[in-house]
């Protein structure tokens, strides 16, 4: 048991709890692949959230969605304070994106999953009245190191330093997007590489900050569930995230002071999430860098997932074989 800023007692997520979870993402995934290539955003999105929906009612926990996704562009969606779980067992918080890459889906494109994250029930910024964030994740190498205030060129040199190689070789994933277009000059500019992202910048972070990838930096605006997701991932991985609210309007800058977010301000790991027991799960949708897609081989339908704890520091990755016939009409 432990004390929330609110002064409630509650359970822990426990250990058990990721390894469940991992089921609403693998039946989200797998639920999204009749859409994959077909040009229909909306319903590869409705049919992943409604799968989610489903897995989600069977787990033992009490989970609130916190951040839900989809208001942005109108998509179905989990909301934001509906009741998840079962009732039973620990409260919680919980992020959803039945689909990071609802575009990329649609058009057949790499590097779309289904993600999870879940933390201790009052522990996550709830930042869904502004939908954009400035954002920057590192791994382990770049505390203390990166400030998301500080030019690109500057968070680059100094990275490459505490990682001990040239600049030339330090590789920044970034959403390919318009607002972008001078701070991929400024990165280009010091010689460190891009890596352009069509979509689903969760995966650019957590690529950035686990061992053995490509990719040294996730920097730019993108969503802010997405941002406060990554943070739970990023918990358990030892990594970086720094992260400024990034409003497009005034009223949403007015819907963001009313929620009590703060403006020009850094929100860091532990702001995002305000707890130190976190959880994320993601299955694969179609084949990225972080997992690979589902796969249909002959009865079986394979997902591939990663699931993370924070309190153990564990990366898992699942790999599960699915009896078709079972996906028929269940
Ligand atoms: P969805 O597929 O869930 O809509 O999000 C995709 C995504 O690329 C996120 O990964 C990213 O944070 C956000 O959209 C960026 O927003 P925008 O596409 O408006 O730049």
């Amino acid at each position: 048991m432990v004390t929330t800023q609110t002064g409630t007692l509650f359970l822990n997520p426990d250990r058990n709890l990721a390894l469940e979870l991992v089921r609403a993402t693998e039946a989200a995934a797998i639920r999204a692949v009749p859409f994959i290539g077909k040009g229909d955003k909306n319903g590869a999105d409705g049919a992943a959230v409604d799968a989610m929906r489903k897995f989600l009612g069977t787990v033992d926990f009490d989970g609130v969605v916190v951040i839900g996704e989809g208001e942005k562009d109108k998509a179905p969606m989990l909301f934001n304070g509906e009741h998840v779980g079962t009732g039973n067992g620990p409260a919680c918080d919980i992020a959803v994106d039945p689909i990071d890459g609802t575009s990329l889906t649609a058009a057949g494109r790499q590097n779309a999953l289904s993600m999870i994250a879940v933390a201790d029930r009052g522990s996550m910024l709830d930042a869904s009245t502004v939908f954009y964030m400035r954002k920057i994740v590192t791994g382990a190498e770049g505390r203390g190191v990166v400030d998301i205030r500080k030019p690109i060129g500057e968070n680059i040199r100094a990275l490459a330093k505490a990682k001990g190689k040239p600049v030339g070789e330090i590789v920044v994933a970034v959403l390919d997007r318009p607002r972008h277009a001078e701070f991929i000059e400024e990165i280009r500019a010091t010689g460190a590489g891009t890596r352009l992202m069509l979509d689903g910048d969760v995966a650019g972070g957590i690529n950035a900050a686990m061992y053995g990838t490509r990719i040294d930096m996730c920097a730019g605006i993108g969503g802010s569930p997405e941002g406060v997701a990554t943070a739970c991932a990023i918990k358990a991985l030892g990594g970086e995230i720094q992260a400024i609210l990034y409003p497009k309007t005034d009223e949403e800058t007015q819907k963001g002071l009313d929620a009590g977010l703060l403006f020009d301000h850094v929100y860091d790991a532990d702001t995002l999430v305000r707890s130190d027991n976190t959880f994320f799960v993601a299955t694969g949708v179609t084949d990225g860098g972080l997992v690979r897609g589902v796969r249909r081989l002959g009865p079986i339908i394979r997902t591939e997932s990663i699931v993370l704890r924070s309190h153990s520091g564990t990366i898992r990755r699942v790999e599960a074989d699915h009896l078709a016939e079972k996906w028929l009409d269940a």
